[in-house]
């Protein structure tokens, strides 16, 4: 059975350190070692029939990238090969890094676009969340209380992430049909 592929996308460095509490989480029998989307290609990403993809959110609601003022390519730069994949049989689970103090109203909304990129190429997502515990006016992820993906605030709940992610991963597993 093919492994859950980790992919990240990261400016300083939280998401990949989520991706890797992850992978550790699942364990090295279930998943491959986690990858930044900027050295991954399509092919690469869309062979695994599981996925787990993360993602902060910058500038005023933006994927990570260039025209988000990050340092490196990210997301932004992979997200046109979406248009050509076909993702149909694949289950992708989501999770998104943002701060809900400082950006209430476009809180987490990176992790919403990717979101979308990926139901377009025809996946099926897994590992929706409750909002509940969050407090934000909008965010671009969420609908009908509850967000497309695991959503951790390393900004203001650093001291939640063991314990989201323990539950989440646990949740996933079993979506995936891999418990
Ligand atoms: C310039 C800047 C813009 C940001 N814009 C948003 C935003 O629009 N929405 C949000 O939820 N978080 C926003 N954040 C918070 C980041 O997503 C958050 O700090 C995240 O943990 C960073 O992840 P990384 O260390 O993997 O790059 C922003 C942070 C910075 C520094």
């Amino acid at each position: 059975m093919s492994k859950v592929g980790i992919f990240f996308g990261t400016d300083t460095g939280t998401t990949r350190k989520i991706a890797k509490m992850m992978y550790k989480e699942l364990g090295e029998a279930l998943a491959d070692k986690p990858l930044n989307i900027n050295r991954a290609d399509a092919d690469t990403l869309a062979g695994y029939d599981f996925l787990i993809l993360g993602t902060p959110t910058y500038g005023s609601g933006e994927l990570p990238g260039m025209s988000a003022d990050c340092q490196e390519e990210s997301w932004e730069e992979f997200l046109p090969n979406f248009e050509d994949m076909d993702l149909s049989g694949k289950k992708v689970a989501l999770y998104g890094l943002g701060d809900q103090v400082n950006y209430a109203g476009e809180f987490v909304d990176g992790l919403g676009e990717l979101c979308e990129a990926v139901t377009d190429a025809g996946a099926e997502t897994v590992g929706q969340w409750s909002t509940d515990g969050y407090t934000f006016d909008a965010s671009a992820a969420e609908e009908d209380g509850e967000f497309c993906g695991l959503v951790l605030d390393n900004d203001n709940q650093s001291d939640m992430h063991a314990a989201r992610i323990t539950e989440w991963i646990a949740k996933i597993k079993d979506e995936m049909g891999l418990a």
